[in-house]
């Protein structure tokens, strides 16, 4: 286990682009998997958990290669010819392939074994396992609901019209996924929107899939059975990586960074709307859209950052980014509450907790409540000094990496290996800029 250890920057700048967007890079092998035809895909995020994703794709028959100028092409099978792979397919740590691709197994004829790391096999599987159930599929699972799990595709798919019981864009994924090879009209209704990649990939492919926005949340009605036509895709850079990016630039006096090639897209962007709270300096520049996907480049300078009694947005918006939040809570000045966040429990850690532990032992108080966390700003440098366990998530590391620039002593992260998972640039990336970060093996 390579441990990470921090020491105070030197400076924080200079232009740098961050890798794809993990949510699209995973749709953006599975869904041109079921296509017929080549599909191109241009700034794939290299990652352990997207490549845990062409690799079940290939064992289920699509053909995934990665090409000589780096982008990546994918020849589907067509919607309904995924077949039984000859072997236990591992996710890793990676929750997204897991869940997303237990919807597309349900409606085909397959049988297939899956695991993944300790991380992933502590976490809760049910929430796709039950819908996908009332689709027809049947699960082996290990006990609570969890990996390994055996699933054995419905012969007979029927469609759901299905209401999330929790914001998670990997429940209503994997039942839309599920949607796709079942005859008839599978409907998804959300009380509160989560992030729509899904469902503008398959329009993009030319599913017939309407999106209704009620004031309530989302219906979103998919057409079983379409002929998915291969697409090409621009990747944009993810936003939960740049956001390890814009808070050290943030909490680091004098510092001043350009990221290009941001996804910008309305559901991710909470991260910035609840720095900007913080007194945050971001500026938000050329914005366009690429490929159905929002873009735009961020510039972000050093500030002096107060804090805040609540989220000016809905958590769902930023979901993967409080870890790192909390970390620029520390150094603001002044208390920040943080609530509404007990999914925050069942990602790769239980972050709340996991991160509560890190920050005290630097010595920075806070308070765990049951949703959420309470941070008492340091106003500056927090005190350091301690190693922290990242209960193999990459969030919590990277957001322990990011503090450690405005710590007084260093902070040792005791295990930089989940980093490989969905940013595997950071520690190079931060280093030029300026970051004081070193490896030890
Ligand atoms: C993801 C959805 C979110 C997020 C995860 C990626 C996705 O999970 O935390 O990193 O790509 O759909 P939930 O659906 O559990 O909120």
């Amino acid at each position: 286990m390579p441990k990470l250890l921090t020491s105070p920057f030197t400076a924080f700048e200079g232009q740098i682009s961050v890798p794809g967007d993990k949510s699209i890079s995973h749709r953006s092998i599975m869904l041109p998997a079921l296509a017929v035809g080549e599909s191109r895909i241009v700034g794939l995020l290299e990652g352990e958990d997207v490549l845990a994703t062409a690799d079940a794709m290939r064992a289920m028959g699509a053909r995934v290669e990665k090409q000589a100028d780096g982008s990546w092409s994918v020849w589907g099978v067509g919607v309904g010819g995924l077949t039984s792979p000859d072997k236990v397919l591992d996710f890793g740590n990676s929750g997204t392939s897991t869940r997303l691709l237990m919807g597309l197994i349900a409606s085909h004829d397959i049988t297939v074994m899956m695991t993944g790391d300790a991380s992933l096999r502590s976490r809760p599987m049910s929430r796709v396992m039950n819908p996908l159930m009332s689709v027809g599929a049947q699960f082996v699972a290990s006990e609570g609901g969890r990996l390994p799990v055996t699933e054995i595709g419905a012969k007979m798919p029927l469609p759901l019209d299905y209401t999330t019981p929790m914001a998670s864009a990997q429940v209503k994924s994997a039942v839309l996924l599920a949607g796709l090879n079942t005859p008839g009209t599978t409907i998804v209704r959300e009380a509160v929107s989560t992030r729509d990649h899904t469902e503008r990939m398959l329009k993009a492919m030319g599913a017939d899939i309407t999106v209704e926005e009620n004031g309530q949340g989302r219906t979103i009605t998919l057409v079983g059975q379409p002929e998915l036509q291969p697409i090409s895709i621009i990747v944009p850079g993810d936003i939960s990586s740049a956001a390890f990016i814009l808070v050290a630039a943030s909490i680091i006096p004098g510092a001043d960074v350009m990221i290009s090639h941001v996804g910008m897209n309305p559901l991710r962007t909470g991260i910035i709307a609840a720095l900007q709270a913080m007194g945050a300096d971001i500026d938000i520049l050329n914005a366009k859209t690429v490929g159905g996907e929002e873009v735009a480049d961020l510039h972000v300078r050093g500030a002096a950052l107060k804090g805040i009694s609540s989220l000016p947005v809905d958590p769902s918006t930023m979901i993967d980014e409080f870890p790192v939040l909390f970390c620029a809570a520390a150094v603001a000045e002044g208390e920040s509450v943080f609530t509404g966040l007990e999914e925050m429990r069942v990602k790769e850690s239980d972050r709340i907790a996991v991160m509560a532990a890190g920050l005290a032992a630097n010595g920075v108080q806070v308070e765990e409540l049951e949703d959420g966390l309470k941070v008492t700003g340091c106003g500056g440098k927090v005190p350091g000094g301690a190693e922290v366990a990242t209960h193999l998530d990459h969030r919590i590391a990277m957001s322990f990496a990011v503090l450690g620039q405005m710590a007084v002593k260093p902070i040792t992260i005791d295990d930089a290996s989940p980093i490989q998972t969905s940013f595997p640039t950071f520690v190079s990336l931060m280093s030029d800029l300026g970051a004081g970060l070193s490896l030890q093996a």
